[in-house]
C-alpha cells in the first residue's frame, strides 16, 4: 500500500522567526554570512567556503560568464548552465575563470584601417568607448593604438576618416606588461593621470585593459571570492548524460565545482555520474547533486558521494512540475526533513555535507527563513535573472523594464536532459514558463540590500553566524489570516511597486 504523509507540506511563507535575545555586540556589522560549499570532515574546513550564502540557479536566462564574475565579486557563485554545447559551457567558464579583477579584457577592439564610422557602430553596439586598435582586428593582436571618444569629434570629421590617422599610436601610449600588479598599474594610471591603461605581452600583444574605475570597484568589495590563483570562483551545471565529454571540458576550463542538473535527483543515473567523476577524478573534482525533497533522497545521493545536495521540487517560480506531474513537496518542509537528515549523517559519520535550497524564494526574509531551517545556502533563479548582469533580454512594455526569464524544463530552453530520464532527446510536454520578471538593476546594489535584511534578523534572533541562527532560530507557523497581517492592510498604498520587493 502507498505511504500517506497526511500532514500538510508548506512554504517558506507559512513561517515566520520569532525573536531571541540579542547582546549589544549583535549588530549587522558583527555578523559573517561565511557558509560551506561542499563536504568536509568533522573538525575539518570545507574546501570551498563562500562569503555569501547565494549561488545562481542553472539557467540560461540566469548564470552566464558576467553573472559568474559578478556573484563571485560579491562572495557566492554562480553555475554556469549546462544546456548548451560543451565547448559553449568550457568557453564561459573559461572566461569567467580568466577574468582578473580590475584587469578587463579587451571586447572592443578596431583595425586601423577601419573608419570613423566603424568606431561609432562598434561603440553604440557595445557600449565601450575605449577601443584597442590591433592587428586584423583581433582581441589578442598587436596592440598599435588607442581609440577613445577625446580623439575624434563626429560633428567635425569625415566618417571614412581611417582610425590611424586619429588614434593614440602606440609609441605615444603609456602601458604596463603583463605581470604587472593591479596596485602597480593604479599608480601608472595615477602617475599620467590616465582613464585607462592598456597592458601587453613581452612580444606586445593586446592583453588587458585596466580602468581607473575598476581599481576603485576591486577594493570596494572586500567579499569578493578568489581561487588560490586569485581567480573567481566558478561553478557549472552538468547533465547524467555527457558528463564523459563535458566534465573533463569544465575541469579543463577552470571549473571549481560542478552540480548535476536535473529535476529529479533520487536516482540511479545521478549515481553513475558521480561514480564516473570518482573514477576519473577522485575527490579532486567537487560536485553536487539533486533534487531531492525528502530523508530518503539525502540518503540515497549521500552515500553516492555528492559534495552537497540540492533541496527542492516544483516551488520554482517558473516551474509548473507540480502542475504538469503531480510530483513535488512545499519547500519549508522539504528542507526542514532533508536539513535534519543532514545533521544525523554528521553525527554517524563525522561528515558534513552542505544543504542548498533550491528555488521559491521571493522575498528577502525567504533567505533568511530558509538558512533558519537548515539551509547551508541558497540557489536562486527569478531573483538573478531581474539584474543587468543576467544574460536575458531587456525589454521595455509601457515604460516598465523587464528582463526576460523561463524555465529550463520550458519550449525555449530545451533542456531536454534535466527532465527526460529515458534519453529522448526531446521535451515531450513542458515543465517550465517563458516568462518576464521586473528589471532590477546591478547584482551589487540588489546583493547588498537583501543581505544587509538578512543580517538584520539574524541579529534579532541574537545570531552573528549561520550556524548559530540554526542552532537558535524559533520558527512559527502561521495562519493563513496572519499572513494578511503581515502585510501592509487596511490603507491603501501610494507605491505598489514595493509590493515587488
Ligand atoms: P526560482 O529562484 O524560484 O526562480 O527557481 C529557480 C529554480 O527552479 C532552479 O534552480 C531550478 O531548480 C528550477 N527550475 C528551473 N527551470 C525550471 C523549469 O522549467 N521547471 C521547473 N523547475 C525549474
Amino acid at each position: 500500500m502507498a505511504t500517506f504523509i497526511n500532514e500538510p507540506a508548506h512554504t517558506f511563507n507559512e513561517y515566520l522567526l520569532i525573536p531571541g535575545y540579542s547582546s549589544s555586540e549583535c549588530v549587522p556589522a558583527n555578523v559573517t554570512l561565511r557558509t560551506p560549499l561542499v563536504k568536509y570532515k568533522k573538525g575539518e574546513e570545507s574546501a570551498i567556503t563562500m562569503n555569501i550564502p547565494l549561488v545562481s540557479a542553472i539557467m540560461q536566462a540566469v548564470s552566464g560568464d558576467k553573472l559568474a564574475v559578478a556573484l563571485a565579486t560579491q562572495g557566492g557563485v554562480s553555475f554556469i548552465y549546462g544546456s548548451q554545447s560543451v565547448e559553449n559551457e568550457a568557453a564561459m567558464v573559461k572566461r569567467a575563470k580568466s577574468y582578473k579583477a580590475g584587469f578587463v579584457q579587451s571586447d572592443s577592439n578596431i583595425r586601423p584601417d577601419a573608419t570613423l564610422a566603424d568606431v561609432i557602430e562598434l561603440t553604440e553596439r557595445t557600449g565601450h568607448s575605449t577601443l584597442a586598435v590591433t592587428e586584423g582586428g583581433k582581441p589578442d593582436g598587436k596592440l598599435l593604438g588607442v581609440v577613445t571618444s577625446r580623439d575624434y569629434r563626429v560633428s567635425r570629421m569625415d566618417k571614412n576618416e581611417k582610425v590611424e590617422s586619429f588614434m593614440t599610436p602606440f609609441d605615444k601610449l603609456i602601458y604596463a606588461y603583463e605581470g604587472a600588479t593591479l596596485s602597480e598599474c593604479n599608480d601608472i594610471i595615477w602617475d599620467h593621470k590616465l582613464n585607462s591603461l592598456p597592458v601587453i605581452s613581452k612580444d606586445g600583444k593586446m592583453r588587458y585593459f585596466v580602468f581607473r574605475k575598476d581599481y576603485d570597484s576591486h577594493k570596494a568589495n572586500p567579499n569578493e571570492l578568489l581561487d588560490e590563483h586569485k581567480r573567481y570562483v566558478v561553478g557549472a551545471g552538468i547533465n547524467t548524460r555527457d558528463y564523459a565529454e563535458r566534465v573533463p571540458a569544465l575541469i579543463e576550463a577552470g571549473a571549481d565545482v560542478l552540480c548535476i542538473d536535473s529535476s529529479e535527483g533520487f536516482s540511479e543515473w545521478q549515481k553513475l555520474t558521480i561514480d564516473w567523476i570518482r573514477e576519473n577524478y577522485g575527490d579532486s573534482v567537487k560536485v553536487g547533486a539533486g533534487n531531492v525533497v525528502d530523508a530518503e533522497g539525502f540518503r540515497y545521493l549521500a552515500d553516492c558521494g555528492a559534495d552537497f545536495i540540492k533541496v527542492g521540487i516544483g516551488g520554482g517560480s517558473i516551474c509548473i512540475t507540480r502542475e504538469t506531474k503531480g510530483i513535488g513537496r512545499g519547500q519549508a518542509t522539504a528542507l526542514i526533513e532533508v536539513c535534519a537528515e543532514r545533521d544525523k549523517y554528521f553525527e554517524e559519520t563525522g561528515v558534513y555535507i552542505p544543504v542548498c535550497s533550491d528555488g521559491g524564494i521571493v522575498y528577502d526574509h525567504h533567505i533568511t527563513l530558509a538558512l533558519a531551517m537548515g539551509a547551508d545556502f541558497i540557489m536562486l533563479g527569478r531573483y538573478f535573472a531581474r539584474f543587468d548582469e543576467s544574460p536575458s533580454n531587456k525589454v521595455s512594455i509601457n515604460g516598465t523594464y523587464y528582463k526576460e526569464y523561463w524555465g529550463e524544463g520550458s519550449q525555449r530552453a530545451r533542456n531536454w536532459q534535466r527532465y527526460d530520464l529515458g534519453g529522448d532527446k526531446k521535451l515531450s510536454f513542458e515543465e517550465g514558463v517563458d516568462s518576464l520578471v521586473p528589471y532590477a538593476g546591478s547584482l551589487k546594489d540588489n546583493v547588498a540590500l537583501s543581505l544587509s535584511k538578512v543580517k538584520s534578523t539574524m541579529c534579532n534572533c541574537g545570531a552573528l553566524t549561520i550556524r548559530e541562527l540554526q542552532e537558535k532560530a524559533k520558527l512559527t507557523l502561521v495562519s493563513a489570516t496572519s499572513i494578511v497581517e503581515g502585510g501592509a492592510h487596511d490603507v491603501i498604498q501610494k507605491d505598489k511597486s514595493s509590493a515587488m520587493k
